[in-house]
């Protein structure tokens, strides 16, 4: 593979219209380290498969391969830079601790077993029962402590101190970045002419490090990162020139949601990536229902991002080629249910209709006969008898069915009509 040397890689990154400086210092030093991290970790990890998806790729209009990291160990690729940075400082300390109610948590603590070193991770105490049975598993000591993150993130640094243990920040350290850059060389054997690569951006630990790698083995490449519109400081930090804190909201890709990108990661990513985008909580939850139903691939919002990006904005990312990196898979099941349903929804595998019929015996079963007739499935029906809304002596009903076209629901409609019911989609 080629090797470039930082003045080859700082003339393609200043060929690419890309700034100069400082930040080159640091990019070279995560480079250098990237290549130490992927002998390092290599024993411990898996070498997760890239797949090209048919179905995506129609969606997408151009060929996308999906690198599996949804299947790595701990189920993300957090598990690269714990293992790489706790590698770096397990002769000084004796333990870990980090705040985390995500996968950097379970990466920290599969990396801490593996180093025989002890881990402490603070979770905020609404995590979920799911995430911190997993975590356990890997024998980690949870705390849950504080509301929000950065209550747990407090009590993490009280811990350091008081026990002497090293703080594992989940993003901002090069350690980690370094050892998340390990997935870039990993994609660089297995689809080496790739035009793109889109990357989810959460602290944007993980799109340091696969850009950097890119800059300097494969500049030709595009590199793009994609954050959730419910947290968009990378696009508004790139944009600022600045790192900038911005509001944020709940989210589908819920380990995309960070209010600021790290000083170190800012500087890098201006330096290395070629644009961002956001992408809608619809087009990651029809991402997430794509990738199960067509491909059988379990991804948690934030690993689906990238393919929702590849469909949402056609346009933005360039070329025939583009790679999307599958970051994860750790969803917990009860919201798969309400994903799948909202994913079969916006593909109008189900559809919801509302309307008023008169409040006499048979009325129902009329209707739900019409809707029989086309092959309609009913999921739920709500059935208002006292809405003060409707006419009087009307009851409105709604009904939720599964239909075997996206446009049966327009036959039903008209169908309905046709037999004096008012009906419309909802
Ligand atoms: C599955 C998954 N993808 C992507 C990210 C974003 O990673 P980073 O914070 O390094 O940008 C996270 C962060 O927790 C994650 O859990």
């Amino acid at each position: 593979m080629d090797n470039r040397s930082l003045p080859e890689a700082r003339s393609h990154l200043a060929g690419r219209g890309l700034g100069q400086g400082e930040p080159y210092a640091l990019i070279s030093r995560i480079y250098h380290m990237s290549q130490e991290a992927r002998e390092v970790i290599e024993p411990h990890i898996r070498r997760t498969p890239l797949e090209e998806s048919g179905s995506i790729s129609r969606a997408a209009g151009k060929r996308v391969y999906l690198k599996l990291e949804n299947m790595q160990k701990t189920g993300s690729f957090k598990v690269r830079g714990a293992l790489y940075k706790l590698y770096k400082i397990k002769d000084e300390y004796r333990g870990v601790v980090t705040a985390s109610a995500g996968n950097h948590a379970q990466g920290v603590a599969y990396a801490s077993r593996v180093y025989g070193l002890r881990s402490v991770i603070v979770m905020p105490e609404n995590a979920s029962i799911a995430k911190i049975h997993a975590t356990k598993a890997y024998g980690a000591e949870v705390i849950l402590h504080g509301r929000v993150y950065d209550e747990a993130y407090q009590k993490a640094l009280e811990i350091a101190q008081s026990r002497g243990y090293a703080l594992i920040h989940a993003f901002d350290d090069p350690e980690i970045i370094a050892g998340q850059a390990t997935l870039a060389y990993e994609l660089l054997e297995q689809a080496p002419g790739a035009e793109s690569l889109v990357v989810p951006v959460g602290g944007g630990g993980l799109a340091s490090g696969v850009s950097i790698v890119y800059r300097y083995l494969s500049p030709e490449t595009m590199v793009v990162g994609v954050e959730p519109k419910a947290a968009p400081k990378a696009s508004q930090s790139l944009k600022a020139g600045r790192p900038v804190e911005t509001p944020v909201r709940p989210s589908v890709a819920d380990g995309l949601i960070v209010k600021q990108l790290g000083t170190l990661t800012f500087s890098i990513l201006r330096e290395t990536l070629d644009g961002m985008l956001t992408v809608s909580e619809e087009a990651i939850a029809h991402a997430i229902y794509l990738l199960l139903e067509r491909s059988k691939i379990l991804a948690e919002g934030a690993g689906a991002a990238p393919v929702a990006a590849l469909i949402e904005h056609r346009a933005g990312v360039k070329g025939e080629t583009a790679i999307a990196i599958v970051s994860g898979g750790n969803i917990d099941l009860t919201n798969i249910y309400r994903i799948v349903i909202r994913g079969l929804r916006t593909a109008k595998r189900i559809a919801r209709i509302a309307g008023h019929i008169p409040d006499s015996p048979g009325q129902l079963k009329a209707v739900l006969e019409v809707i029989a007739r086309h092959r309609g499935n009913v999921i739920a029906i709500h059935h208002e008898r006292t809405d003060p809304r409707s006419p009087a002596w009307h009851a409105k009903i709604t009904i939720e069915f599964e239909q075997p076209e996206p446009s049966t629901v327009n036959s039903i409609l008209a169908d309905l009509a046709r037999n004096g019911y008012v009906f419309w989609e909802e």
